[in-house]
């Protein structure tokens, strides 16, 4: 099989996804986003500098350091958000964005990537489920509110190792004058639906008639739930990843198809094919259970 030509066996798992007229769920990973440049969260180049001790991501991406050094941390994150907003959405985000433009409320997506470039592509933000945030976005440490743009005053361009000036923090502060947060969920936080509409992603593993993952190494808790809550409803899942990964490994009566490859090659192939089928009258629209939007 060459990379982009859909097998009889992966065209009826389509055809049987669409047929049975539950919600098409997209679960992405940064996998999703290698192909925009936008770098791996731990990859070289991660490291930041404050004063003259080097903290590694896992480090920054954290309550406490937020608490205890809030302008070095949002410095990373401003310098995080250059890089995504210079990437640009690639075939696989945009053919995504189509799919939902024809499924409809029978398409959903969550995705752990904080970049934003499934919205940049055009999906829209009700069947988006940014189960670990959005760099775009910050919201108050304390109290009710938000998420809420960074507001475009605050640029795009960031120097690696800089700490926010007091401009830019006047700038990062509600309109209530509360100071705010980056809107991402840290190592040390659990999902919580308020913010990141974990819940209404979970729900979702019950509704649907077919899974696609795309990109990820499924090493977070809500990504692997809803692989399993598919697999035991029987629901069949298609797998586009390099590598192996717990996703190929599932076992569902509905059947598991790894697609190995890149989501360049397979993201495009396979939603084409569902918009094909869909627009042949396989879709089923109107009949997708509650309409849940999270
Ligand atoms: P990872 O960086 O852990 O995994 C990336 C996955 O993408 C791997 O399985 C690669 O094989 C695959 N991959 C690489 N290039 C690809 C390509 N061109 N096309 C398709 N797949 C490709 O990223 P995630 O699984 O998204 O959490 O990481 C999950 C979470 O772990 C992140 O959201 C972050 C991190 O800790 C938080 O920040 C809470």
């Amino acid at each position: 099989m060459s990379a982009g030509e859909l097998l009889p066996e992966i065209e009826a798992v389509l055809r049987e996804g669409l047929a049975s007229k539950g919600r098409v769920l997209w679960l992405t990973g940064a996998g999703i986003s290698a192909e925009s440049g936008v770098p791996t969260f731990r990859g070289e180049g991660g490291f930041w500098r404050v004063d003259s001790r080097e903290y590694r991501p896992e480090e920054l991406a954290t309550w406490r350091c937020f608490s205890s050094m809030p302008d070095a941390v949002w410095g990373w994150y401003l310098y995080r958000r250059g890089i995504c907003r210079a990437a640009e959405p690639n075939a696989a985000h945009r053919a995504l964005a189509s799919l939902e433009a024809t499924l409809g409320d029978r398409f959903c997506l969550v995705t752990q990537n904080v970049d934003g470039l499934h919205l940049r592509a055009g999906n829209t933000l009700e069947r988006t489920y940014q189960i670990h945030g959005n760099l775009d976005f910050m919201r108050p440490v304390d109290g009710p509110g938000g998420p809420v743009l960074i507001p475009a005053e605050v640029g795009t361009k960031w120097a690696k190792n800089s700490w926010i000036d007091s401009r830019t923090r006047s700038l990062l502060t509600m309109p209530d004058g509360r100071a705010t947060r980056p809107h991402i969920l840290w190592f040390d936080e659990s999902y919580d639906d308020n913010n990141y509409r974990v819940e209404s992603a979970a729900a979702l593993a019950t509704k649907c008639s077919l899974l696609v993952v795309v990109g990820t190494t499924g090493n977070t808790n809500l990504p692997l739930h809803i692989g399993r809550v598919a697999a035991q409803r029987g629901v069949p899942i298609l797998v586009i990843n390099p590598e192996e990964n717990p996703f190929s490994q599932m076992v569902s009566t509905g059947g598991v198809f790894h697609l190995p490859g890149t989501a360049g090659q397979w993201v495009p192939a396979v939603a084409e094919r569902l918009d094909e089928l869909a627009g042949d009258g396989d879709s089923g629209d109107g009949d997708s259970g509650d309409a849940d939007s999270g």
